[in-house]
């Protein structure tokens, strides 16, 4: 029995959208086996997704595929602490634990690297499996088919929360309200904007954070489909927290906050009781390590 641990993920982080992507302290955990009954068992998920279409089991078969290997039987289980369809890289967590399990399975032939390279083609963008694959905050990019991203660690005068609503939202939906060009000021907008976010999170120069996450890509148009959001996100700051964005596609909200800023969870865990009810709060950490392979 082999098993893999995933992190969450949050891309974009404001304005580094389709290029930042951070891992978090939240996991999905995948157990996988090589039975010799010839049959694919699908455990810890509703019965909809316990089929041959499983994204964790058509990643597996990626592997198997570019190595030449047929599984006998396949046994399956997922347990999942990630909320899914929010924003917090669910569906990539599907696919590096389908990955990194079926190699790992059959004695690890492919390299962390070219795993990343497939787990981007399932995925279509690399902004949440980078991080997921090798933790940390990371930036990302797919160049004709070559994958590179450069990873970094968060300074630790930082701390995450997940302010998560109880509707979901398809990555497809969110794309799709995003316009087909932009405007060359709102890429020159975005672009000192996206480097100092990076910079500050990894050099703790919170109050340049402060500033400096706006984003005139995707926030602008996804936020009307998130209700709460302007309320929410403008309560943060009142509340002392450094600053916020919608995590990958959204509905969940990032917010970022110092650690010399204690009473906000406790702030927004009352204020979200009051106004918001549907929405709950998740504290985390960043995850600075990524996939790993538990054993059996
Ligand atoms: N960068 C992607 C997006 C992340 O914002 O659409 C979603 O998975």
């Amino acid at each position: 029995m082999i098993k893999v641990q995933v992190p969450g993920t949050s891309a974009n982080l404001g304005p580094g959208f389709d290029a930042f992507g951070l891992a978090l302290s939240i996991y999905n955990t995948f157990s996988f086996e090589e039975k010799n009954d010839g049959k694919l068992t699908i455990r810890g998920v509703e019965r909809k997704y316990q089929s041959d279409t499983n994204l964790v089991y058509r990643s597996m078969q990626k592997v198997f595929k570019k190595v030449g290997y047929r599984p006998r039987g396949l046994y399956i289980h997922t347990a999942v602490d990630i909320p899914i369809s929010r924003g917090l890289g669910s569906s990539a967590t599907c696919i590096v634990g389908g990955l990194f399990g079926a190699n790992a399975l059959i004695g690890s032939p492919l390299k962390a690297d070219e795993l990343f390279d497939i787990a981007v083609e399932l995925e279509g963008h690399p902004d949440n499996v980078a991080p997921a694959i090798f933790g940390g905050l990371v930036v990302s990019m797919n160049d004709h088919g070559k994958n590179t991203y450069i990873k970094s660690l968060v300074h630790p005068c930082y701390e995450f929360y997940a302010l998560v609503p109880d509707f979901p939202l398809s990555t497809s939906d969110a794309r799709q309200v995003l316009p087909k060009k932009i405007s060359f000021a709102d890429a020159t907008h975005n672009l000192p904007r996206a480097t100092m976010t990076y910079l500050a999170l990894t050099n703790g120069s919170a109050d340049i954070l402060k500033l400096c996450m706006k984003d005139r890509l995707h926030q602008p148009y996804r936020k009307k489909l998130i209700a709460h959001y302007d309320v929410i996100t403008k309560k943060a700051r009142e509340m002392g927290c450094l600053n916020t964005c919608i995590s990958g596609a959204g509905p969940t909200i990032l917010a970022i906050n110092s650690v010399d800023n204690p009473s906000f969870q406790q702030d927004m865990v009352g204020y979200l009781a009051e106004k918001a009810p549907g929405w709950q709060i998740i504290p985390l950490a960043p995850d600075h390590t990524g996939v790993q392979i538990l054993g059996g």
